[in-house]
């Protein structure tokens, strides 16, 4: 096994820290005792949030800027040590209505990130997020590596590109790249406003908000390792979980039901065999620990 990253004095980027994955990250990466720059555009329609870094607001540093500037990044990539490159437009919807947009993050910014490496610091250590998206309708469960990556929106596919630029750059410059693809993460600090990065934010809200949760179809399946759930049984959970509330089945609608993907959940076993990684929180608990930080927070996510 390859010997354990150290962050302790290490200076490290985190492009979209504002945002659910960045800020938790940036949590834990200060306790590691990390200096940690952030850069995010605090675009409204994404996740970025200032709340989201309260804990460590005063050992961080912010920079409110956007990843689609290649100057910038050619400047803050200087001097680091890793860069976890997070910034991203996530909702598949919104891909399929502004292409063109999802097209400028999640691709065009991806290849200046890779250049403003290259040319001022081609030995950081670059992680990129990347989706199970790129898998499109599995073809077996559970999904592995292995699985034929065919998209089923604008989003997959610029997010696929992405990956294909950083595993490239890895190749070709020797830069150290590294792409985990990301599936139904949640927790704290996620968006919850709307279904725009995942459907159990908008269900925290309502729930939270005395609304029925809605449901769409119910039966598809998601997550993954040892823990699989129907969307009925996980709407069911959160309500007991909560102590009260109903869930609403509901028609998927038409406009979503050309981009869903039935059923998903994915085979974990290659992580843990290469790196000894295992889930650390289980279902329940991690739904727990999410209800419970918005109950005290909910006035700044919605
Ligand atoms: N949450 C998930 O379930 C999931 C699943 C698969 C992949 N991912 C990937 O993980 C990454 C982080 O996702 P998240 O869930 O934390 O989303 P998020 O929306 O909470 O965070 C993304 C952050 O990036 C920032 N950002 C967006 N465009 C930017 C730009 N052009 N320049 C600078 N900042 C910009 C946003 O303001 C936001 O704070 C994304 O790339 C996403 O595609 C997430």
């Amino acid at each position: 096994m390859n010997e354990p990253l150290r962050f302790d004095g290490a200076n490290v980027l985190i492009s979209g820290g504002l945002g659910f994955i960045g800020s938790n990250l940036a949590i834990k990466l200060v306790a590691l005792g990390a200096r940690v720059t952030i850069i995010d555009s605090m675009t409204p329609e994404y996740g970025g949030n200032l709340l989201n870094i309260a804990p460590v607001e005063k050992q961080v540093r912010v920079n409110i800027s956007d990843v689609r500037d290649a100057y910038s990044l050619r400047y803050l990539v200087q001097g680091q040590d890793y860069l976890f490159n997070l910034a991203g437009q996530t909702s598949h919807l919104h891909s399929m209505r502004d292409p063109y947009t999802d097209l400028e993050i999640n691709c065009r910014a991806q290849l200046s990130i890779l250049e403003a490496c290259r040319e001022n610091n081609s030995k950081l250590r670059l992680v990129f997020a990347s989706t199970r998206q790129i898998y499109g309708k599995p073809s077996y469960l559970p999904v592995d590596e292995k699985h034929p990556l065919r998209p089923v929106d604008v989003n997959g596919i610029n997010k696929l590109a992405g990956e294909y630029y950083h595993i490239l750059y890895h190749q070709v410059y020797g830069i150290p790249t590294c792409v985990l693809r990301l599936t139904n993460t949640y927790g704290p600090r996620m968006r919850i406003k709307d279904a725009r990065q995942t459907f159990l934010g908008i269900w925290v809200r309502q729930l939270l908000e005395g609304q029925p949760i809605e449901v769409w179809g119910g039966q598809q399946l998601r997550l993954g390792g040892d823990e699989r759930i129907s969307l009925a049984d996980l709407g069911t959970l959160l309500v007991r979980l909560h102590g009260g509330g109903t869930c609403k089945i509901c028609e998927f609608p038409d406009e979503r039901r050309k981009i869903d993907i039935g059923d998903y959940y994915s085979d974990d076993r290659l992580i843990r065999g290469e790196l000894g990684w295992q889930p650390a929180t289980p279902l329940r608990e991690g739904l727990q620990k999410t209800l419970d930080y918005y109950r005290e927070h909910l006035p700044h996510y919605v």
